[in-house]
């Protein structure tokens, strides 16, 4: 005897979430409430219920703040509703399939369809989206009913999942001709038309089919009905007990499918049973159209064991183009595509289902709900769940872990505030905020760290004010930088730590010039010479003495009043902290020529001087730094001369005699004529009797009429240029 089986036997994409999810809401919670049988097979269900399941016919039979699944089926709006004024945490295992039709007919009623169903009233899958269209939905079986409908303006029709397909077309076709606007979404479950169409194939070339499911399951009994029509010897078996042995021993084929209720081990028992019974099967696997195997949603069926030799290249059938999928294919493939697959680390939308304490459950769309741990509840440690949600309200969080080692997919909420602080932080960075970062490792072009979440490229040049020979001598290090370049998007931050050091000793330097003030008395070094003054430090930063701020006296050049590295007595000029110029003065705690001059020259003093200025009317001699005197033309020299240079080069040193001192007017007048004239001819006179009036006949014009002050012969503080 020879056996087929069914490629698409055992349990669909949808009822194997739903098993699976009570499976792991029984590893964290006891006991878990069913609201209806879980599947159509009493097997799984005796297992289950085992384990701590309770199955329960309605909310009510649900003790407060428990867990309660919802089947693969799904329910009615206000089982919801319900659920939540009791406080019953829902783990919501209907199948996305049948969710979507939710979806469909909602949206239907309010474009204002009637919507129509073809299935059985009291399916609850039927039940549960009639309760999506308001409970106004006409539901209808046949041809028949649906000719039998009352008129409407607009009519969408769905389907029951486990809908026959000929049966639904059958309905659309008078539909279609019945209401002016029409229109249909074919629901029917790729997963039941696969089983449906394999059974009806496989019973075609069988000589005995069995059928492997619960007995109330309409699925099974619609995949009985196929086969029988086939096949006279078609059974239906919940187990492998109730094999028919008796019947089975013939020489020929038998056919083994499951419907979408019925577990993989439940089908390896039958098999197993029938090696035992000595029916000396020999398994084959059924072939099954590559388009179909493509469209299962579920894993491929495990193969038992197989006599048909591999197919050499050239048996094998040429590949075929690439197929246009059919709207139902399509409608599958969406679905497939609205599915829920959650990872760590991703962050999802949800809505509050329960608060237990103060963790808090969340519904985030996929087959198990999230818990919130007080510990992830909130940065602040001491916020409760009340104080981040209530019931119904939509929350986002972050997933720690799909299965935290009891079930539970772990939740953040604090990780997203944590996210969000760090988003605001990294636009922060553009107003050129610094932050500290520890380098963690030396790349090529410089060095790689990260700031809340962000990766920070610190280049080689701007990684120090000095150059860098070794970048890997900064790993571990904890560094001040300044963002350059900010991409909030993809997280990514150039910075630079050498601006910082830079402003840093900038603002240092500024602190430091607003500790000085225009007056004060200081002591400097003198660090740098140049043409126009000396450089000094004056504790850690440096001023200028501008050269006429040297010496009350006219130096040539700063070196020759000092050197690189004197130490001097200053006074503070100017202060410029934001310019970063303090203007110095050697002299200007010196004494001041004009002083004392009275009394250290008096008429009739005979003195040395040097030419400083050759003037038209006279020359200016230097007597002493800073003090000048004028030797008129007409005091040149014994004799009439038309220039003074006729008599007197700059710099020449010559002898004067003084004629007149008048400190208020900062004015000395010599005579050189009077020292050259011989002794005899020199007017002989004490200092008190000398009488203006017995001059000779020039008189001395007064400096500033001249026009010229001893300020034209000095640049300003202000032309000088560091
Ligand atoms: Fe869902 Fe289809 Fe199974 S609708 S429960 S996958 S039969």
């Amino acid at each position: 005897m020879k056996l087929i089986q069914g490629k698409y036997n055992g349990f669909c994409f949808g009822v194997k979430s739903a098993v699976e999810a009570v499976e792991t809401e029984l590893t964290r919670t006891k006991p878990v409430y069913i609201l209806g049988p879980i599947i159509h097979n009493q097997g799984v269900v005796d297992k289950l219920e085992a384990e701590g399941a309770i199955t329960v016919e309605s909310v009510m039979q649900v003790p407060e703040s428990s867990t309660m699944v919802i089947r693969s089926h799904g329910v009615p709006p206000e089982v919801y509703d319900q659920c939540r004024q009791r406080n019953i945490r829902i783990v919501d295992a209907t199948c996305p399939f049948v969710a979507r039709i939710h979806d469909i007919v909602q949206k239907a009623c309010c474009d204002g369809w009637q919507v129509v169903i073809a299935g059985q009233k009291e399916h609850p899958e039927v039940i549960g989206i009639n309760g999506f269209c308001g409970n106004k939905a006409w539901i209808v079986q046949t041809a028949e009913q649906a000719e039998a409908l009352p008129g409407a303006e607009r009519v969408f029709l769905v389907a029951q999942t486990t809908f026959v397909q000929e049966k639904f077309e059958q309905i659309a076709f008078v539909m279609a001709t019945k209401y002016p606007s029409f229109r249909k979404q074919n629901t029917i479950c790729q997963a039941t038309r696969q089983r449906q169409t394999e059974a009806y194939e496989l019973s075609q070339k069988c000589d005995a089919m069995i059928v492997i499911g619960g007995r109330h399951s309409s699925n099974t009994k619609k995949l009985a009905q196929i086969c029988k029509n086939n096949c006279k010897n078609t059974y239906i078996l919940e187990s492998s007990a109730e094999l028919p042995v008796e019947n089975l021993e013939l020489n020929g084929i038998i056919g083994i499918i499951a419907g979408a209720s019925t577990p993989q081990w439940s089908i390896r028992e039958v098999i197993a049973r029938m090696n035992e019974q000595d029916l000396n099967t020999t398994v084959l696997e059924e072939q099954v159209p590559a388009e179909q195997a493509q469209a299962q949603p579920e894993e491929a069926v495990e193969a038992v064991q197989t006599e048909a030799a591999p197919q050499t290249e050239a048996e094998k059938p040429a590949e075929e183009p690439e197929r246009e999928l059919t709207p139902e294919e399509s409608f599958e493939r969406d679905l497939e595509k609205t599915m829920v697959r959650i990872r760590p680390g991703q962050v999802k939308k949800g809505t509050v289902v329960q608060i237990v304490g103060d963790d808090v459950f969340v519904n985030i769309g996929y087959k198990a709900d999230g818990i919130i741990p007080q510990a992830e509840l909130s940065l602040d440690p001491k916020a409760t769940a009340a104080d981040i949600a209530s019931v119904g309200d939509e929350i986002t969080v972050e997933i720690v872990k799909v299965n935290d080692g009891e079930g539970n997919v772990l939740l953040s909420r604090k990780s997203i505030e944590r996210r969000e602080q760090d988003r605001a932080a990294i636009a922060e960075l553009e107003d050129g905020r610094y932050f500290d970062v520890t380098i963690k490792q030396a790349v090529k072009a410089g060095v790689l760290a990260e700031y809340r979440g962000a990766r920070v490229f610190i280049p080689a040049s701007q990684l120090s004010n000095r150059y860098v020979e070794n970048l890997e001598e900064f790993v571990g290090k904890k560094v001040t930088v300044k963002a350059l370049e900010v991409d909030k998007s993809r997280r990514r931050i150039v910075a630079s730590r050498r601006q910082v050091l830079q402003e840093e000793a900038i603002k240092a330097r500024k602190e430091k010039y607003k500790q000085f003030e225009a007056g004060q008395h200081v002591k400097g070094i003198v660090r740098r010479i140049t043409d126009f003054g000396a450089f000094t430090d004056i504790g850690g930063v440096d001023g200028l003495i501008h050269v006429t701020d040297l010496s009350w006296g006219r130096p040539k050049h700063p070196s020759d009043i000092v050197s690189v590295g004197d130490e001097l007595e200053l006074e503070i000029l100017s202060v410029n902290a934001e310019t970063e110029r303090i203007a110095l003065s050697l002299k200007a705690l010196q004494p001041k020529p004009w002083d004392h001059a009275a009394e250290r020259y008096l008429v009739g003093d005979i003195v040395e001087g040097r030419v400083d200025r050759i003037a038209p009317f006279g020359a200016f001699v230097e007597l002493e730094p800073g003090l000048f005197g004028l030797v008129h033309i007409s005091q040149v020299a014994t004799r009439r001369i038309d220039k003074v240079e006729d008599e007197l080069r700059v710099d020449d040193v010559i002898t004067v005699k003084v004629l007149d001192v008048d400190p208020e007017a900062k004015r000395i007048s010599l005579s050189r004529r009077a020292v050259l004239q011989p002794e005899r001819e020199r007017p002989q006179r004490n200092h008190d009797s000398y009488d203006e009036d017995r001059e000779p006949s020039y008189k001395l014009p007064p400096i500033e009429e001249a026009k010229v002050t001893l300020a034209d012969f000095f640049p300003k503080m202000d032309d000088f240029e560091d």
